[in-house]
């Protein structure tokens, strides 16, 4: 879906689809870089990071593994408790693997704080984080990230992955959406 189908829904393009790949192959340069000779297995959280994987991985110029986990928060306040329930866990044994979860935002910070203490907790060779977006003035919890393809304003945004209601995941840019669609 590209902007024009959703006309009037959105006030500013932040990044287009190729500033998007652009900064996705300069990750996974850094990536392969940083994790050269070592195994590496790749972390999605469903399921906003479904866009930023499939495209992070096939910049890759290296055999990379994948597998999934999806977490949701209990109730309505979890987000602000951090209190999160696993609704999908990995099937790969963590065991001495180097793990690279990778996210499409970090907002407060509380999702991707208790998922490193669970990953770590299995005893995994080494857990580091790879977000396409960060809110630094919404960070509510100190989370140590390794590869940032973005800070942002506080703003809400939608696209590649990031959803309003659901919607607009399938956005091809990333865009702020205009007020009237939420409120
Ligand atoms: C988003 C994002 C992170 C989390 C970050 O997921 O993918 O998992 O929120 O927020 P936090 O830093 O405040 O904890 P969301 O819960 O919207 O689910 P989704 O990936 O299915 O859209």
């Amino acid at each position: 879906m590209d902007e024009a189908d959703v006309e009037g829904d959105l006030v500013t393009t932040l990044y287009t689809e190729e500033q998007i790949q652009e900064r996705l192959a300069s990750l996974a340069a850094d990536i392969e870089r940083d994790y050269e000779g070592q195994d590496l297995l790749m972390v999605g959280v469903l399921r906003g990071a479904v866009m930023v994987m499939a495209d992070l991985a096939r910049h890759f110029r290296r055999h990379v593994e994948m597998d999934w986990m999806a977490i949701s928060s209990y109730g309505s306040g979890t987000k602000s408790s951090g209190v999160v329930r696993i609704l999908k866990d990995l099937d790969t044994d963590i065991t001495n693997r180097h793990v690279l979860v990778v996210e499409d935002i970090i907002d407060t910070g509380l999702t991707l704080s208790w998922l490193v203490s669970n990953l770590s907790s299995r005893g995994p060779a080494s857990v580091h984080i790879c977000t396409l977006l960060r809110k630094p003035e919404a960070q509510r919890m100190s989370v140590d990230v390794r590869y940032v393809g973005y800070d942002i304003p506080n703003e809400f945004v939608v696209g590649y992955g990031l959803d309003y209601a659901e919607r607009y995941r399938n956005l091809r840019s990333i865009a702020t959406l205009a007020p009237h669609v939420y409120s």
